[in-house]
Protein backbone atom coordinates (compact mmCIF):
# COMPACT_ATOMS: atom_id res chain seq x y z
CA UNK A 1 0.00 0.00 0.00
CA UNK A 2 0.85 3.32 -0.51
CA UNK A 3 2.12 5.16 2.81
CA UNK A 4 1.92 9.03 3.30
CA UNK A 5 5.42 10.79 2.87
CA UNK A 6 6.58 14.35 3.45
CA UNK A 7 9.39 16.76 2.20
CA UNK A 8 10.06 20.15 3.80
CA UNK A 9 7.55 21.76 1.94
CA UNK A 10 5.16 18.65 0.70
CA UNK A 11 2.74 16.34 1.92
CA UNK A 12 2.22 12.93 -0.56
CA UNK A 13 -0.51 11.48 0.12
CA UNK A 14 -1.88 8.13 -1.14
CA UNK A 15 -4.00 9.23 -3.78
CA UNK A 16 -7.79 8.16 -3.04
CA UNK A 17 -10.86 8.14 -5.18
CA UNK A 18 -12.12 11.14 -3.88
CA UNK A 19 -9.39 13.23 -5.56
CA UNK A 20 -10.93 12.48 -8.77
CA UNK A 21 -12.13 15.95 -8.66
CA UNK A 22 -9.59 17.85 -8.10
CA UNK A 23 -7.44 16.12 -10.31
CA UNK A 24 -9.99 16.29 -13.32
CA UNK A 25 -10.09 20.32 -12.94
CA UNK A 26 -5.98 20.11 -12.96
CA UNK A 27 -4.58 17.69 -15.01
CA UNK A 28 -6.39 18.45 -18.56
CA UNK A 29 -3.85 21.11 -19.48
CA UNK A 30 -1.45 20.72 -22.55
CA UNK A 31 1.57 22.12 -20.69
CA UNK A 32 0.56 19.42 -18.27
CA UNK A 33 0.31 16.41 -20.50
CA UNK A 34 2.36 17.05 -23.76
CA UNK A 35 5.25 14.67 -23.06
CA UNK A 36 3.19 12.27 -20.94
CA UNK A 37 3.10 8.70 -22.80
CA UNK A 38 0.60 8.37 -25.30
CA UNK A 39 -2.15 6.15 -23.29
CA UNK A 40 -3.03 9.00 -20.95
CA UNK A 41 -6.41 10.29 -23.54
CA UNK A 42 -6.51 13.54 -24.95
CA UNK A 43 -8.98 15.44 -25.13
CA UNK A 44 -8.98 14.46 -21.60
CA UNK A 45 -12.73 13.00 -21.55
CA UNK A 46 -15.49 14.82 -18.48
CA UNK A 47 -14.77 11.34 -16.41
CA UNK A 48 -10.89 10.71 -17.38
CA UNK A 49 -9.59 11.20 -13.65
CA UNK A 50 -12.93 9.00 -12.38
CA UNK A 51 -12.02 6.03 -14.72
CA UNK A 52 -8.40 6.50 -14.49
CA UNK A 53 -8.75 6.00 -10.75
CA UNK A 54 -11.55 3.27 -11.21
CA UNK A 55 -10.30 1.13 -14.32
CA UNK A 56 -6.56 1.92 -13.46
CA UNK A 57 -5.09 3.32 -10.51
CA UNK A 58 -7.21 2.04 -7.70
CA UNK A 59 -6.71 -1.52 -9.23
CA UNK A 60 -2.78 -1.39 -9.67
CA UNK A 61 -2.78 0.27 -6.53
CA UNK A 62 -4.88 -2.62 -4.66
CA UNK A 63 -2.29 -5.46 -6.76
CA UNK A 64 0.65 -4.23 -5.38
CA UNK A 65 1.69 -2.90 -8.65
CA UNK A 66 1.45 0.82 -8.30
CA UNK A 67 2.01 3.58 -5.61
CA UNK A 68 0.72 6.59 -5.89
CA UNK A 69 0.83 10.23 -4.03
CA UNK A 70 -1.02 13.47 -4.75
CA UNK A 71 1.08 16.19 -3.98
CA UNK A 72 0.09 19.02 -1.67
CA UNK A 73 1.98 21.78 -0.06
CA UNK A 74 2.32 21.95 3.86
CA UNK A 75 1.15 25.57 3.81
CA UNK A 76 -2.34 24.50 1.77
CA UNK A 77 -2.97 20.78 2.27
CA UNK A 78 -6.51 20.72 1.09
CA UNK A 79 -5.42 21.90 -2.47
CA UNK A 80 -3.31 19.58 -4.94
CA UNK A 81 -0.76 20.74 -7.24
CA UNK A 82 0.57 17.88 -8.51
CA UNK A 83 0.68 13.92 -8.21
CA UNK A 84 3.85 11.56 -8.43
CA UNK A 85 3.95 7.59 -8.52
CA UNK A 86 6.21 4.75 -8.92
CA UNK A 87 5.26 1.47 -10.71
CA UNK A 88 6.43 -1.97 -11.39
CA UNK A 89 7.52 -1.85 -15.10
CA UNK A 90 10.63 -3.13 -17.14
CA UNK A 91 11.44 0.88 -17.94
CA UNK A 92 8.31 3.48 -16.35
CA UNK A 93 8.87 3.47 -12.85
CA UNK A 94 8.15 7.05 -12.17
CA UNK A 95 5.97 9.40 -13.75
CA UNK A 96 4.76 13.32 -12.22
CA UNK A 97 3.56 16.33 -12.95
CA UNK A 98 2.68 19.43 -11.41
CA UNK A 99 0.74 22.31 -12.31
CA UNK A 100 2.35 25.02 -13.90
CA UNK A 101 2.07 27.78 -11.94
CA UNK A 102 3.98 25.88 -9.02
CA UNK A 103 6.46 24.55 -11.41
CA UNK A 104 10.35 26.08 -11.15
CA UNK A 105 10.68 25.96 -7.48
CA UNK A 106 12.28 22.43 -6.88
CA UNK A 107 9.19 21.62 -5.70
CA UNK A 108 9.25 18.26 -8.14
CA UNK A 109 13.06 17.26 -6.99
CA UNK A 110 11.50 17.17 -3.55
CA UNK A 111 8.95 14.91 -4.54
CA UNK A 112 11.26 12.71 -6.61
CA UNK A 113 13.55 12.84 -4.12
CA UNK A 114 10.92 11.32 -1.32
CA UNK A 115 9.68 8.56 -3.56
CA UNK A 116 13.17 7.39 -4.75
CA UNK A 117 14.08 6.71 -1.04
CA UNK A 118 11.07 4.84 -0.50
CA UNK A 119 11.52 2.64 -4.28
CA UNK A 120 15.07 1.89 -2.89
CA UNK A 121 14.63 1.83 0.88
CA UNK A 122 10.99 0.32 1.54
CA UNK A 123 10.47 -1.60 -1.89
CA UNK A 124 13.48 -2.49 -1.88
CA UNK A 125 14.56 -2.52 -5.38
CA UNK A 126 17.50 -2.66 -7.46
CA UNK A 127 16.87 -0.22 -10.73
CA UNK A 128 14.72 2.51 -10.81
CA UNK A 129 14.17 3.46 -14.91
CA UNK A 130 12.10 6.25 -16.40
CA UNK A 131 12.22 7.50 -19.98
CA UNK A 132 11.75 10.96 -20.87
CA UNK A 133 11.17 13.20 -24.20
CA UNK A 134 14.73 14.37 -24.74
CA UNK A 135 12.37 17.60 -25.62
CA UNK A 136 11.29 17.36 -22.08
CA UNK A 137 14.31 20.03 -20.56
CA UNK A 138 12.80 20.03 -16.80
CA UNK A 139 11.92 16.54 -16.41
CA UNK A 140 15.15 16.06 -17.78
CA UNK A 141 17.18 17.95 -15.24
CA UNK A 142 15.32 16.37 -12.12
CA UNK A 143 17.30 13.09 -13.75
CA UNK A 144 20.58 14.62 -13.59
CA UNK A 145 20.52 16.04 -10.47
CA UNK A 146 19.33 12.54 -8.99
CA UNK A 147 22.51 11.11 -10.13
CA UNK A 148 20.76 9.33 -12.72
CA UNK A 149 22.44 7.91 -15.98
CA UNK A 150 21.28 7.73 -19.96
CA UNK A 151 21.17 4.08 -20.77
CA UNK A 152 18.96 4.15 -23.90
CA UNK A 153 18.02 6.36 -26.73
CA UNK A 154 14.37 5.56 -28.59
CA UNK A 155 11.19 6.97 -30.02
CA UNK A 156 8.34 6.87 -27.95
CA UNK A 157 4.95 7.82 -28.33
CA UNK A 158 3.52 11.34 -26.35
CA UNK A 159 0.29 12.62 -26.37
CA UNK A 160 1.46 15.24 -28.51
CA UNK A 161 3.02 12.64 -31.02
CA UNK A 162 6.50 10.46 -31.41
CA UNK A 163 9.95 12.13 -30.25
CA UNK A 164 13.20 10.76 -29.54
CA UNK A 165 13.56 9.96 -25.65
CA UNK A 166 16.09 8.77 -23.61
CA UNK A 167 15.55 5.82 -20.85
CA UNK A 168 17.25 7.09 -17.35
CA UNK A 169 18.65 5.06 -14.66
CA UNK A 170 20.28 4.93 -11.35
CA UNK A 171 20.75 1.47 -9.29
CA UNK A 172 19.95 0.80 -5.56
CA UNK A 173 24.15 1.34 -5.34
CA UNK A 174 24.25 4.70 -6.54
CA UNK A 175 21.64 6.55 -5.02
CA UNK A 176 22.64 5.43 -1.70
CA UNK A 177 26.68 6.14 -2.32
CA UNK A 178 25.33 9.74 -3.80
CA UNK A 179 23.34 9.94 -0.13
CA UNK A 180 26.67 9.39 1.25
C1 LIG B 1 8.63 18.01 -15.08
C2 LIG B 1 7.99 18.83 -13.97
C3 LIG B 1 7.27 17.94 -12.99
C4 LIG B 1 9.09 19.61 -13.23
O1 LIG B 1 8.54 20.18 -12.03
P1 LIG B 1 9.32 21.34 -11.24
O2 LIG B 1 8.82 21.35 -9.83
O3 LIG B 1 9.23 22.59 -12.03
O4 LIG B 1 10.80 20.77 -11.26
P2 LIG B 1 12.04 21.30 -10.40
O5 LIG B 1 11.86 22.78 -10.17
O6 LIG B 1 12.20 20.41 -9.21
O7 LIG B 1 13.26 21.01 -11.36
C5 LIG B 1 13.21 21.37 -12.73
C6 LIG B 1 14.60 21.68 -13.23
O8 LIG B 1 14.51 21.88 -14.64
C7 LIG B 1 14.99 23.18 -14.96
N1 LIG B 1 14.21 23.68 -16.09
C8 LIG B 1 12.88 23.80 -16.19
N2 LIG B 1 12.55 24.26 -17.42
C9 LIG B 1 13.71 24.42 -18.09
C10 LIG B 1 14.05 24.86 -19.39
N3 LIG B 1 13.11 25.20 -20.26
N4 LIG B 1 15.36 24.90 -19.74
C11 LIG B 1 16.32 24.53 -18.86
N5 LIG B 1 16.06 24.08 -17.59
C12 LIG B 1 14.77 24.04 -17.23
C13 LIG B 1 14.78 23.98 -13.70
O9 LIG B 1 15.59 25.13 -13.69
C14 LIG B 1 15.18 22.96 -12.64
O10 LIG B 1 16.58 22.76 -12.61
P3 LIG B 1 17.53 23.50 -11.52
O11 LIG B 1 17.03 23.09 -10.17
O12 LIG B 1 18.88 23.04 -11.85
O13 LIG B 1 17.33 25.00 -11.73
C15 LIG B 1 6.98 19.84 -14.55
O14 LIG B 1 7.62 20.62 -15.51
C16 LIG B 1 5.76 19.16 -15.16
O15 LIG B 1 4.79 18.87 -14.48
N6 LIG B 1 5.80 18.94 -16.50
C17 LIG B 1 4.64 18.33 -17.18
C18 LIG B 1 4.51 16.85 -16.87
C19 LIG B 1 5.73 16.05 -17.29
O16 LIG B 1 6.30 16.30 -18.34
N7 LIG B 1 6.10 15.07 -16.47
C20 LIG B 1 7.27 14.25 -16.70
C21 LIG B 1 7.06 13.25 -17.75
S1 LIG B 1 8.60 12.34 -18.04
Amino acid sequence: MTPPLETPRLFLRPIEFADAEQIQQLFPQWEIVRYLASRVPWPYPPDGAHSFLRDAALPAIERGELWQWTIRLKTDPARIVGAINLRKSDDENRGFWLVPSFQGQGLMTEACDAVTDFWFDVLQFPVLRAPKAIANVASRRISEKQGMRIIRTEERDYVSGRFLSEVWEITAEEWHARKR
